[in-house]
């Protein structure tokens, strides 16, 4: 009897391919993600979930499961998943780390350099059609170069951070519950700091954390009363770590210079008070966005959950 596997949202025909030649796949190619009640009745009697952020799977979802075996998430972030649950079913849970990683760093530094140089802003100008003339005080930004990069979380999108640091010769301190090696903070010129002297001390503080109870508004009031009022946010980790509220009332009264942020607490609603700002980059959720890291996210979901099906082990398990 062949496994069955359900998918729950797009994949492509590749990745898709390659489940179906060993698996019985039952695929919904949906726009919209399914609800959880949808999501329970295509789980009955599949023994393993391909999955993606917008999923919940919760102890709910897991006991109306019982054949599950393996939840692949399309995904290195799996705040959607409860492990706890997740492991008392005995399923296995995946991610697809390492192969998004350089992809969304490119993207995390995009942000920055866009929010320092004010690029979105200054394609508005333009297109609306206010640039009359070349001028010295127009649209004046902040030098990315020779900074201080705040790097909080030091995993390996923190990491892939710090390397791109080097090439803009700036000074990089880091904060991470677990401290790295003494080469590899060597290696990429990053020292160890407490969160308060990250924040107190960065020109950009970008965040590279899971996103967990103890990371849950992070960044809020207090972190942000820290942060030098010319230093700059970026969030391309997950929305709920910052406190979207007191990062709006912090833009808008000069507490910070700005914020790029591929993540919202909400998704996809963003807090108002970041709409209607000038000095923030909004983008929807698409660091990871490359044609190649999507489809190796694809891959390795799928090689993951055929792993685990074969009573192998996974090959990137949470
Ligand atoms: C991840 O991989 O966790 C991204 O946020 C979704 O692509």
């Amino acid at each position: 009897m062949p496994h069955k596997v359900f998918v729950s949202r797009y994949l492509p025909p590749k990745a898709l391919d390659r489940l179906r030649a060993t698996a019985e796949v039952d695929y919904h190619d949906g726009e919209e993600g399914l609800t959880k009640s949808e999501l329970i009745g295509r789980l009955t009697g599949a023994d393993g979930l391909v999955c993606h952020i917008t999923d919940t799977v919760d102890e709910e979802v897991l006991s109306a499961s019982p054949k599950l075996r393996v939840i692949s998430n399309v995904a290195v972030g799996y705040n959607n998943i409860d492990l706890a649950a997740a492991r008392r079913h005995n399923v296995v849970v995946t991610n697809t780390p390492d192969v998004l990683t350089e992809t969304t760093a490119d993207f995390a530094w995009t942000l920055m350099m866009a929010t320092a140089r004010r690029v979105v802003e200054a394609d508005r100008f333009l297109r609306a059609g206010r640039w009359t003339t070349w001028d010295y005080n127009l649209l004046l930004g902040t030098d990315v170069y020779g900074a201080t990069l705040g790097i909080v979380g030091f995993g390996r999108i923190g990491r892939a951070m710090a390397r791109r640091a080097l090439g803009f010769q700036m000074r990089v301190l880091y904060h991470d519950v677990h401290r790295a090696d003494a080469t590899d903070e060597r290696e990429l010129n990053a020292t160890h700091a407490e969160l308060e002297t990250v924040l107190r001390e960065s020109d950009f503080v970008t965040l590279h954390t899971l996103l967990n109870p103890g990371s849950r508004h992070l960044i809020g009031a207090d972190a942000l009363k820290l942060m030098k009022p010319t230093a700059y946010l970026i969030n391309a980790a997950r929305g709920p770590i910052v406190d979207e509220s007191a990062l709006a009332d912090a833009l808008a009264h000069g507490r910070l210079a700005g914020a790029g942020l591929d993540v919202f607490e909400d998704e996809p609603k963003v807090h108002p008070g970041l709409l209607a700002l000038e000095n923030v980059v909004l983008v929807p959720h698409i660091a990871s966005a490359s044609h190649a890291t999507r489809m190796n996210m694809a891959m390795l979901a799928v090689n993951n959950c055929l792993a685990v099906l074969d009573g192998q082990p996974a090959l990137t398990p949470v």
